[in-house]
């Protein structure tokens, strides 16, 4: 087992990586303040690994609260359900929360976690790569709103992460690149090594080599953490982690969260950012033409489904790196070197849309 950790003072916390951690007691009862233990899983996850988990903590007063599967359900409504089962079983202050599950769970348990009684401990499990290399850590919790995705939330972060890399097994391969194109944007955005090492070894992560994984898994984890802290509540630098995901999110909320997953949304959007950057002569094609080759190698989309511009656009205002009427984009100067920045000519972010999207 591989310990990192997120140095942030008093809300510092570990990240476990290793194979057999789930429900580990040793690594999850450190992090656990009273009695009451609510596990929020989802009805995918749950047959798979909840009896494991309850297992590790049979000590507690455990209840399992089971959502909908799906980026749908990531909304104020079904957050309630949480607060219901919490205040309806009687959960006081000193009660625990843990996430068991992808993104969605992660996000929305930890949200749960900061409302709560204004704020109860939450521990992170997660089970898909996307979630053990990204959202897991760093504290981003919220839900979406038809008006954009992950527009209510909080900053809170969870006590202990603990990746059990096993339950990758169970993932299917689509979700597993969806995982890499995360992995891929800390090449991208700082870590040029891991750029490489990932042009040589995208073929053993496809085929779920155990070391590979776990190489990959811990050199994400590092950067995250990195970034984390330096900036927690994202004041400049943590915005370099959200490299395509303005364009990515507009067309995951233009798709109303169905067809596309999030990596491959964040994908489409990596590749468009690289053609702005390109456009702006800040990047060389052959940078471009390396980052398109690894994220198809990574078996990810580089154009997004016919989607309206209009809308597009309209989506694009909304995002959260807007600042006083003015879209931030996350753009780059090489591999390895992302900016934040407002100035990139109209002209030019609306000559990369017209190639991506529909008139
Ligand atoms: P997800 O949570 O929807 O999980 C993907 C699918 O895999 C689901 O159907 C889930 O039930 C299933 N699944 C999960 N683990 C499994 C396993 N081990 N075996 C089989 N099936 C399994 O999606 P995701 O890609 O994990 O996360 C995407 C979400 O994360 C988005 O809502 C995105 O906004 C959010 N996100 C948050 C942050 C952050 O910093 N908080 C960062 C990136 C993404
Ligand atoms: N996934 C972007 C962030 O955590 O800041």
């Amino acid at each position: 087992m591989k310990t990192l950790q997120v140095d942030l003072g008093a809300r510092s916390y570990p990240i476990h990586i290793g194979r057999r951690l789930l429900g580990s007691e040793p690594l999850l009862s450190p992090h656990i303040v009273g009695p009451q233990v609510m596990i929020v899983s989802n009805e995918t996850i749950a047959p798979l690994y909840l009896d494991k988990v309850l297992a590790g903590l049979g000590k507690y007063q455990c209840h399992a609260h089971v959502l909908p599967d799906g980026e749908q359900y990531k909304t104020l409504d079904v957050l309630k359900t949480i607060f219901d089962e919490l205040l309806g079983r009687r959960f006081d202050r000193t009660a625990t929360l843990v996430a068991l599950g992808g993104g969605v769970i992660g996000d929305m348990t930890g949200f749960a976690a900061a409302c709560f009684q204004r704020g109860v401990p939450f521990l992170q499990i997660p089970t898909t790569l996307l979630a053990q290399v990204d959202s897991s850590v760093g504290g981003k919790t919220g839900v979406n709103h038809p008006l954009g995705k992950n527009m209510i939330g909080a900053f809170y972060q969870p006590r202990c992460v603990v990746i059990d890399t096993d339950t990758l097994s169970t993932l299917d391969d689509r979700q597993l690149r969806a995982g890499l194109a995360e992995v891929i944007k800390y090449g991208i955005i700082r870590d040029p090594a891991l750029f490489t090492w990932l042009e040589h070894n995208i073929g053993s992560l496809l085929a779920r080599d155990a070391s590979a994984l776990a190489h990959a898994i811990e050199q994400s984890c590092r950067n995250k953490a990195e970034v984390v802290v330096l900036d927690e509540r994202e004041g400049g630098l943590r915005a370099i982690l959200n490299l395509g995901h303005t364009f990515g999110h507009a067309i995951e909320t233009a798709m109303d969260y169905q067809g596309w997953l999030h990596g491959e949304a964040v994908a489409a959007g990596m590749y468009m950012a690289a053609d702005l950057s390109v456009r702006l002569g800040w990047l060389a094609a052959s940078d471009q033409k390396r980052i398109a080759a690894l994220l198809e190698k990574a078996g990810l989309p580089l154009v997004p489904p016919p989607l309206p511009r209009d809308r597009i656009i309209e989506l694009m205002a909304v995002d959260k790196k807007v600042q006083q009427g003015r879209l931030r984009l996350v753009l780059l100067k090489g591999i390895g070197e992302a900016v934040v920045t407002a100035d990139y000519g109209a002209d030019h972010l609306r000559a990369t849309l017209a190639t991506y999207f529909e008139a």
